[in-house]
């Protein structure tokens, strides 16, 4: 039983998909939970992120926060510092957009950039401003992608995007390893999501025929990777980058004949 009482866990973009599953996971743990999103009061559906926790009997509050805004990240973590202190962020928010390299409008790349890496960036170094002093350790759980590990054909920015959000991710991990925050990340295959909506029927099947166990990730299989690396279960991880992907990025299926052991062919 993972208990996470007592502390606090910001998850940036919490009002749907992978972060809303991760709030309400952290929060079934015992978390008290910060939703920060840009658009998390904004819902249409009656209920945001932290009306359901608080309604199952937890803790939570939904923020206002675009977290390509520095100064804006800066104010938001103080007062959540302030009032709860920090133990756990999740850097969820993000952007996907595609196009090659020549068809990626100046635009469309800093968008990519300003949500997917300076959200990340200003997330982490608020965040970590405030643990260090703290002296409790904590957590940073960034959600990058496989497609920051391995090309993917199509998607220039993004790519460049989520392996930015890799490397940033090593590089904090073994920074701050001796203050006892593990800083990790989970990198999610393809995720049943509002964002991979893009995808149209005949993509997903081919997507799910080159995945090893031929399935998307729920939103909750991300979130409970994220709760792992969010408990004391992960503290000798740091700069990790664990791959939820059903065995994407282990092996692509290749629909060639195999030779068995025996050497026929099968
Ligand atoms: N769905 C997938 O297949 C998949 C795969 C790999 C990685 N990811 C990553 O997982 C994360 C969550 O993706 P999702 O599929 O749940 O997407 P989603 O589009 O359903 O949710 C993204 C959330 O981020 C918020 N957001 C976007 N820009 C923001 C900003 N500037 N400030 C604050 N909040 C902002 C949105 O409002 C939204 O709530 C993203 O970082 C995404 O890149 C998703």
């Amino acid at each position: 039983m993972i208990d996470l009482s007592g502390k606090t866990a910001l998850v940036t973009g919490g009002s749907r998909g992978i972060g809303r599953a991760t709030a309400l996971t952290l929060a079934r743990a015992g978390s008290t939970v910060v939703v920060a999103d840009r658009s998390d009061a904004l819902r249409t559906d009656g209920a945001s992120t932290s009306d359901l926790i608080r309604a199952a009997g937890g803790r939570a509050e939904s923020l206002l926060l675009d977290v390509s805004s520095s100064a804006a990240v800066d104010a938001v973590f103080d007062d959540v510092a302030a009032r709860h202190g920090i133990d756990i962020l999740v850097n969820n928010a993000g952007v996907l957009s595609p196009g090659s390299v020549t068809e990626t409008s100046d635009d469309a790349w800093r968008s990519l950039f300003s949500v997917n890496v300076d959200g990340t960036f200003f997330c982490m170094r608020a965040a970590l401003r405030h643990m260090v002093p703290a002296g409790r350790g904590g957590k940073v759980i960034n959600v990058a992608s496989i497609s920051g590990l391995r090309a993917n054909p199509g998607f220039a920015g993004y790519c460049a995007a989520k392996g930015a959000m890799v490397n940033l991710t090593r590089q904090a991990g073994i920074d701050y390893a001796p203050h006892g925050i593990n800083v990790n990340a989970v990198a999610p295959g393809f995720v049943e999501t509002d964002m991979t909506a893009i995808y149209d029927a005949p993509i997903r099947r081919a997507l799910e025929a080159q995945t090893p166990n031929g399935k998307w990730a729920t939103a909750q299989q991300i979130a409970d990777t994220i709760l792992f690396l969010s408990c004391g279960l992960s503290d000798h991880l740091c700069g990790e980058v664990v791959a939820v992907d059903g065995g994407w990025l282990v092996g692509t299926p290749v629909v060639v004949e195999r030779v068995t052991a025996a050497g026929g062919i099968a």
